[in-house]
């Protein structure tokens, strides 16, 4: 049988797809605090092209925010990007000054958090919080203020009317459908969502899933999309990258890592989860929980949970592997094993 993996060269994932919009290469933010560093991300590469809808999952804990907020640029002490590039149409947004981050955000790119409620200003209506989003970009006509905000409401399923409310007066929901409007006031090319339905009941969730899906298929942006619910993931999502302990244990085409899970931990997550289509199942869940990042394992991070774990796994952190077109971070992969070689 012809080997189908690949170690790559470094950790630092494949190399950039050509007319990706994001590249993220090796990127690395710590929590410097007073009781030590706190490795949050640790080298973490994918690219995204125009359009894509990436999905990424773990548990809590696993730097999925700071990743997020990495990318962005919108991290605050004690966190700093210690290593790694986040090149976005081109251009690196790592070191670039506030007021050339400000050129970007919203019209490029916008980010959509966890809890609006912490995102929109308490004090000021959603009128009022669009019109400083096109004002900070240079458009000034009522008119045309007036209209655009109007218009991005009515695409998320809210009555233009509420631009006059105020947060505290929407429910949990209208909140997150307005903030995803003004993420949307200028078409960005790429839009990144921190479980934006996490707050959410489960009716809910899935009308607002569905919509950001709809938008997404309309106007053609790319989605960075942080959840820890699998069954999104699996409706929703084009490509899925799975983390763990701040690294990349698996990233590659949704379907094929829900065919066929490669990375025990990926494995492991899908059985945590109520199968959707096939039939049920019980649910195993993964015993245990992620390691401390101030204090990671040494060889494998997911060694002390991993089902399948052999002395070595201790010994060294395993390399990423490209398994089927897929990245795997896992020492069974090492001699050509494909992909299923975890089930
Ligand atoms: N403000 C902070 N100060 C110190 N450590 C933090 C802070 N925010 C997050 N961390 C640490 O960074 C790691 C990753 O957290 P986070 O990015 O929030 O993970 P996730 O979003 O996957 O739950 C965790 O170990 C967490 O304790
Ligand atoms: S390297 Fe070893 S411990 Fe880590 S996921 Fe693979 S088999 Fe499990
Ligand atoms: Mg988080």
């Amino acid at each position: 049988m012809s080997s189908r993996a690949v170690e790559l060269t470094s950790q630092s994932g494949p190399p950039a797809r050509p007319g990706a919009i994001l590249d993220v290469r090796d990127l690395s933010v710590e929590y410097l605090l007073d009781s030590g560093i706190v490795a949050a991300v640790d080298r973490v590469s994918f690219s995204l092209g125009a359009g894509e809808f990436v999905a990424i999952v773990g548990e809590s804990g696993c730097g999925k925010s700071t990743l997020l907020f990495a990318i962005a640029q919108l991290l605050s002490p004690p966190a700093e990007i210690t290593g790694g590039s986040v090149l976005f149409q081109g251009r690196n947004l790592v070191g670039l000054t506030d007021s050339q981050l400000t050129a970007i955000r919203w019209k490029d790119l916008s980010v959509v958090m966890q809890s609006a409620m912490n995102a929109l200003n308490p004090v000021k209506s959603i009128g009022a919080q669009f019109k400083d989003a096109m004002r900070a970009h240079g458009v000034n006509s009522r008119e045309e203020i007036a209209a655009r905000s109007a218009e991005v409401l009515r695409m998320v399923g809210i009555d233009p009317l509420h631009l006059h409310s105020y947060p505290h007066q929407l429910s949990g929901g209208m909140r997150q459908r307005s903030m995803i409007a003004m993420a949307l006031l200028f078409t960005p090319k790429l839009v990144i969502m921190d479980e934006p339905t996490s707050a959410l009941d489960v009716v809910a969730q899935r009308s607002l899933m569905v919509q950001i899906k709809e938008l997404q298929q309309q106007f053609g942006f790319a989605v960075i999309f942080v959840t820890h619910d699998m069954s999104l993931v699996s409706h929703f999502s084009d490509h899925l990258m799975v983390m763990y302990a701040g690294q990349v244990a698996e990233l590659g085409p949704t379907q094929q890592l829900f065919d066929s899970p490669a990375h025990p931990y990926t494995a492991g997550l899908m059985e945590a989860f109520p199968s959707i289509r096939g039939p049920r199942r019980p649910l195993k869940g993964i015993p245990g929980s992620p390691p401390d990042l101030a204090r990671p394992p040494h060889g494998c991070r997911f060694a002390p949970r991993c089902p399948k774990v052999m002395d070595r796994c201790r010994a060294e952190p395993p390399g990423l592997y490209n398994v089927d077109g897929t990245q795997v971070r896992c020492v069974l992969y090492e001699g050509g094993a494909g992909r299923g070689s975890a089930s």
